[in-house]
């Protein structure tokens, strides 16, 4: 019997690598025009890592986590994000000695214990961005329109900001306790996974998908009530300048996240389109979680994009890989030695060229020209070798010209460099 793959953790197919390719690309580009730099981080890290930044009561730490012990007898875990180990890292290597400001991003695969459906999966990728080092609330306004700056390059629309503010460690706690009296009295309609929440977790109540729980929780105090005047004067800053900026947004004050470290900004990218797995970019402020993890009192606002939900948004838009620029068809066995140089020649120049070997038909090597949407096909046979001129056919609209043998290699590059691949 053949071994399949893990439940939940995809192979990433040839046939679908160029949208992935085109988001990854994206983002390097957009997001070092923001002055973010890229940074790699581990796939495992120490438990403790998690459970001290993402919180012991969450989601992700009391039920999520692939946590193994090594043969040392260390517990290390697959990382289910990628914010922790950043910091870790940017801690560990004094990154704030460098710069006053951090700006980092960073693309890779993620792990989470979760029952997989349609973009929800156990190994997913995210690709992310961490600003280290500005309290400003400028720069939350900043993150958000180069996410959405982001999503407009890679012609993503159907998608909404959605932003909140979960205070701090000096409003957010008399909010909690507000919470909880207001649970208490309607525990009996909550779910079961709400009822123990009600005092543990409080917060993650309002965010709970069963319907019985939303309905107890429509008149549920708001947290924005309870902000501090800090709090309140950075989230109405933040929306002053998305409106600047030209930043559309909504306000969604049930918005709590699964991650425990968040302070003051929180946000979401929703779509309509991926049923109930609706978030295709999250993030917010951590202004303590770099002191938590060991660190100075650094404050810190990012986001993360889930690459699977990208892609399925980009569906239809089917970006298709680059074609290849010339097929070089053959007919005896002198012309197929001379293709075989003059292809490896035009491949180190730069130029995707492609040949079939061993003699095959003219046709079942025009059929693969055209499986490749091969730009241009140059006919090289024993007879073309001994007239002294090879035809190339130019795909787009069939026409013909006759290329020299006699210095052929140096002619394509020139015909081929010459030409914009995109116009064609
Ligand atoms: P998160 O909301 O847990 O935040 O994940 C961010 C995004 O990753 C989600 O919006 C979703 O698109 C994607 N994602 C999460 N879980 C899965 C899954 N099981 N399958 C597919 N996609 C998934 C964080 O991870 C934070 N570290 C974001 C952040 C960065 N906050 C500040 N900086």
């Amino acid at each position: 019997m053949s071994i399949t793959g893990i439940k939940g953790m995809n192979d990433i197919l040839p046939a679908d690598i160029s949208a992935w390719q085109f988001l990854e690309q994206q983002a390097r580009k957009i997001f070092s025009t923001y002055g973010c730099q890229e940074i790699r981080v581990p796939v495992v890290e120490k438990t403790e890592l998690f459970s001290r930044s993402i919180g012991e009561t969450t989601d992700i730490v009391e039920k999520e986590m692939y946590t193994f012990t090594d043969k040392s007898d260390h517990s290390i875990t697959l990382r289910p994000e990628g914010t922790a180990p950043v910091m870790r890292a940017f801690i560990q290597h004094k990154l704030y000695n460098q710069d006053q400001i951090s700006k980092l991003y960073y693309m890779g695969p993620m792990f989470r214990y979760e029952r997989p459906q349609k973009g929800r999966y156990r190994q997913f990728h995210q690709i992310g961005a961490e600003i280290i080092g500005i309290d400003d609330p400028r720069i939350d306004a900043q993150v958000l329109a180069m996410l959405s700056h982001y999503f407009d390059t890679v012609g993503i629309k159907d998608v909404s900001l959605q932003i909140n503010s979960l205070g701090c460690p000096k409003c957010r706690p008399n909010y909690r306790a507000t919470l909880i009296e207001y649970l208490e009295q309607r525990h009996d309609q909550l779910c079961p996974d709400c009822q123990r929440r009600g005092s543990s977790n409080p917060l993650r109540v309002l965010d709970c998908k069963v319907k019985g729980c939303q309905e107890a929780t429509t008149d549920a105090p708001s947290i924005l009530d309870h902000l501090c005047p800090e709090c309140a004067t950075h989230f109405s800053a933040v929306q002053q300048h998305l409106d600047l900026l030209g930043t559309t947004y909504q306000i969604n004050n049930r918005m709590v996240r699964g991650l425990d470290y968040y302070t003051k900004t929180t946000f979401e990218m929703v779509t309509n389109s991926l049923g109930s797995q609706n978030a295709v970019a999250a993030g917010g402020r951590y202004d303590g979680l770099v002191a938590e993890l060991g660190g100075p009192e650094l404050p810190g606002i990012g986001f993360a994009m889930g690459l699977e939900r990208l892609v399925l948004l980009l569906g239809e838009k089917n970006i298709q890989p680059a074609p290849a620029r010339i097929f070089i068809a053959t007919m005896g066995a002198e012309a197929e030695q001379l293709a075989f140089t003059l292809m490896n020649q035009l491949q180190r120049h730069g130029i995707h060229a492609e040949m079939d070997f061993g003699g095959k038909s003219l046709k079942a090597q025009l059929r693969r020209a055209d499986k490749l949407n091969c730009q241009y096909t140059l006919f090289l046979g024993d007879n073309e070798l001994a007239a002294g001129h090879a035809q190339l056919k130019k795909m787009a609209d069939g026409s013909q010209t006759a290329i020299a043998i006699e210095g052929i290699y140096a002619q394509l590059c020139s015909l081929l460099d010459a030409e914009d691949t995109t116009s064609l």
